[in-house]
């Protein structure tokens, strides 16, 4: 059992927004709370007349179509591992996969949230735990209380007992996580940093000086891709810069955006910046993620989901690439979490609450998560399945502090979370740190605990 000493301190932002790990016992808790509050599911009438008719009816093919962006990189591989479980465990349900392309899902949200609008849902789809959860899908009253599914399976007693709040609200609990991704992972390229005699840094300031070294060398020294993953960038180095308790305060509203310390976590992430590959914006993060184990770049800052590529690209651990926490986030495991969730409205409940059973399920999670390259939600994977890197995130994630994510929605529901992407591309483009801090101020007045 590798996650079994940690415990998270929850600040609340509605639920929660983000959280610190500190040790405690294993996650075991045996009961599931009774749903409250009853879906907006339409009841079924008793049938009142038997049908006339005396022919055998006919019984429509039973299917489940599941929403993700998980298209490419490591990640359709391992959808595809999980997808062959459920096709041997339910071969008579038809799988459809609806995935649409683009990382960290901006592609794939946004064609979400026509289809919710359209009252045309998905039977089951990728959502983060936390508030890209709570604060978007539960608060819209789009999503049906798994709590029947959880006592059936049994998945209290195997799930961490700190994440479940995060996908729960008065008492209902709202997904299925399949795994624990890490986003404050640096990788690099080991051969570059030998030949420029640069040591892994582990703070901010080590970082720079190794990154002007390799500047100075004609080496790119901080690989990045599109606007999501400059946002992925951001949430580490103000991670970094203020430490895990002040980057919590961010998200419950007791450090003020537009402090001292918030101010030095931009001016760093603006030195970063200065760092980055020229064409960043036209590049998605399997691009960005390709410089480092291609050696055309140094560093990448992305989350464990770019192991998943390097091992399909055939790139060996510790040759290829190694890997350290983001400088200044040592002992800290900022995390997020993919969970599948049941709409009101699913047009094939059963097929998707066949597909959740699959996801929460130790085959499902044992097929998937070595090959997408994340660690299991439950506790009870196999170690041995999983390579060096992902063996060393089950050793962190039940040692370290635990933060929560903005970009992967754990810390911020989908409207803050967009007011902060609005300012941050306008900052991207004029580098003013005043005016970013005010219009972070302003996101979180208008949508976030600062209100
Ligand atoms: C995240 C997601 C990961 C991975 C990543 C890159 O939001 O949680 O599983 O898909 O985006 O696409």
């Amino acid at each position: 059992m590798y996650a079994k000493k940690f415990s998270f301190t929850l600040v609340s932002v509605l639920l929660l927004a983000a959280f610190v790990l500190a040790a405690c016992g294993p996650a075991a808790v045996t009961e599931v709370p009774a749903a409250t509050a009853a879906p907006a599911a339409t009841e079924v009438p008793a049938a009142t007349e038997a049908p006339a008719a005396t022919e055998a009816p006919v019984v429509a093919p039973s299917k489940v179509e599941v929403f993700s962006w998980w298209t490419g990189g490591g990640e359709a591989a391992g959808l595809d591992a999980m997808i062959k479980v459920f096709q041997a465990q339910y071969p008579d349900i038809e799988f459809s996969n609806a995935a649409v392309a683009g990382g960290a899902g901006t592609n794939a949200r946004a064609v979400l949230a026509t289809r919710l609008q359209a009252g045309d849902p998905p039977d089951s789809w990728q959502g983060h735990a936390g508030q890209e959860l709570i604060g978007t899908y539960v608060a819209a009253n789009q999503l049906q209380p798994l709590n029947d599914l959880y006592k059936a399976e049994g998945w209290l007693a195997v799930m961490p007992e700190t994440l479940i709040p995060l996908i729960s609200q008065n008492g209902n609990i709202y997904s299925v996580p399949v795994n624990i991704h890490r986003a404050n992972v640096m990788w690099y390229n080991p051969e570059l940093l030998a030949d420029n005699n640069i040591t892994v840094p582990t703070t901010i300031d080590e970082w720079f000086t190794a990154m002007d070294t390799l500047k100075a060398a004609g080496v790119t020294p901080l690989a990045m891709g599109e606007q999501w993953t400059a946002m992925h960038l951001f949430e580490t180095v103000m991670l970094g810069t203020l430490g895990a308790e002040k980057y919590n305060g961010l998200w419950d509203g007791s450090v003020a955006w537009d402090g001292p310390e918030a101010k030095q976590g931009i001016e760093n992430y603006k030195k970063a910046l200065t760092y980055v590959n020229s064409d960043a914006s036209s590049l998605t993060w399997q691009d960005a993620a390709q410089l480092v184990v291609n050696g055309d770049a140094a560093f990448n800052v992305m989350g464990d989901w770019a192991e998943g590529y390097f091992r399909e690209l055939g790139k060996t651990p510790n040759t290829d690439y190694g890997w350290a926490p983001v400088p200044g986030t040592v002992g800290v495991f900022q995390f997020l979490s993919d969970s599948f969730v049941l709409p009101v409205g699913a047009p094939n409940a059963d097929g998707a609450t066949a597909w959740l059973k699959v996801a929460g399920s130790k085959a499902g999670q044992e097929a998937f998560n070595p090959v997408k390259g994340s660690i299991c939600a439950r506790t009870d994977c196999d170690p041995a399945l999983f390579g060096v890197y992902l063996q060393s995130a089950m050793a962190d994630w039940s040692s370290n502090v635990v933060v929560g994510s903005l970009t992967h929605g754990v810390v911020a529901n989908d409207s803050w979370k967009t007011d902060i992407n609005t300012a941050l591309g306008l900052f991207l483009a004029d580098q003013n740190v005043e005016t970013f801090q005010a219009a972070l101020v302003t996101a979180c007045k208008a949508s976030g605990p600062c209100k």
